[in-house]
């Protein structure tokens, strides 16, 4: 059957190559097979994102290792930076495992701003602080940089939620503690992997705290790895094949050419947009290189353009919860080029020229 073409901010489209890697048989995961595939799968990931901090692929979602974090890296107090229902997850996530959690909140639309978290931020008062770098039911990129310096001046770790960033947007990954991501987004992969990458301090950090939980424990995930690059569970295998010939695929495009082209799709539908007389929903200068959330100023049924859209082989996705039809997105991340936003932004223009919205 044919299934539309994902312009959603994840699950997003897989490529062929990379989907059929998954139907090679299925190997031990207590073999030299394994050894080689996840060993050779972190050295990937490490030279992608140019860093030397430990790279741990964990079978789960990304929420999943939001959670892990939070246990591994803090005792009791956690200050959050949240503008949007990513940031709010990780906050209630946290007061979900008892810590001490405290609210930075920027409005719907609005980025955390450093002079926001300089304010809140208490010099050793914080263990982590904890920000969304890309969110995604606002379509906002929060300058998580300057953040993670002002967090490390005032002794706190700093975590950033990429998870709809990583791999399309450039992250300087070693500016963080724990850099939080998952496989089905930027990355064009299945769901069903989850990514974090840990900084020596954040290591040094999770061996002095109490109730890191089991599945997550970063200590003892680095214990195996270290042992004989393998997992303490059973990984899903069958995604680590794709993993590992995506991670292939995203090397030979380069990582700078790979976020040019995310820049190049993020700035059609921004201008798009402008032209056609919506507006863009987050603020300016902080707006997302993955996804445009475009603000229904002209009052259309999202509902309907994306039922169009279904059968003509595409789909976008309506605004986050409380932002549905007053917002929609559209997802210019993973494996699209700019060729397939423009098919998509000319069926858009059909399909509303034909109902007179412009
Ligand atoms: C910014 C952000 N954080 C966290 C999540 C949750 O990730 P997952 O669905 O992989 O658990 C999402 C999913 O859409 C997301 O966009």
């Amino acid at each position: 059957m044919e299934m539309p073409k994902l312009f959603i901010p994840g699950p997003t489209e897989v490529p062929d190559e990379v989907r059929l890697a998954m139907a090679q048989p299925v190997i031990g995961h207590r073999t030299k097979d394994m050894t080689e595939l996840y060993g050779g799968i972190v050295e990937k990931l490490q030279k992608l994102f140019n860093t030397n901090h430990y790279v741990m692929v964990i079978t789960s979602s990304g929420t999943g290792v939001m959670e892990g974090t939070v246990r591994n890296l803090v005792n009791r107090t956690v200050l959050h930076g949240a503008c949007g229902a990513f940031g709010k997850r990780w906050y209630q996530i946290s007061q979900a495992n008892g810590k001490e959690a405290d609210l930075v909140w920027a409005d719907w639309g609005k980025a955390v701003k450093p002079d926001m978290i300089a304010e809140k931020i208490v010099k050793g008062k914080y263990e982590l602080v904890a920000v969304t770098h890309n969110e995604t039911s606002t379509g906002v990129r929060n300058p998580t940089d300057e953040i993670a310096k002002i967090a490390h001046e005032n002794d706190a770790l700093v975590a950033i939620d990429a998870v709809s960033s990583l791999g399309g947007d450039m992250i300087d990954v070693n500016k963080y503690d724990v850099v939080v991501s998952s496989s089905q987004k930027a990355f064009a992969l299945p769901p069903g992997l989850a990514f974090a990458i840990v900084s020596e301090a954040a290591m040094e950090k999770t061996k002095s705290v109490e109730g890191r939980g089991y599945y997550f424990d970063f200590v003892t995930l680095l214990k195996r790895y270290e042992k004989n690059k393998q997992h303490p569970t059973t990984p899903a295998v069958s995604l680590l094949y794709a993993l590992d010939v995506q991670l292939d695929r995203m090397l030979k495009e380069g990582m700078q050419a790979r976020y040019e082209r995310h820049v190049k799709m993020m700035k059609i539908v921004q201008e798009w947009a402008k032209k056609r007389g919506f507006a863009l929903f987050a603020e300016e200068g902080y707006r997302s290189v993955t996804v445009t959330t475009v603000e229904n100023t002209l009052g259309i049924s999202v509902k309907e353009l994306n039922d169009e859209l279904v059968k003509r082989g595409m789909r976008i996705s309506n605004g986050y919860g409380d932002l549905k039809e007053k917002t929609f997105r559209i997802a210019h991340m993973g494996e699209l080029t700019p060729a397939d936003i423009r098919g998509l932004l000319g069926e858009i223009d059909e399909i509303l020229e034909a109902k007179g919205v412009y």
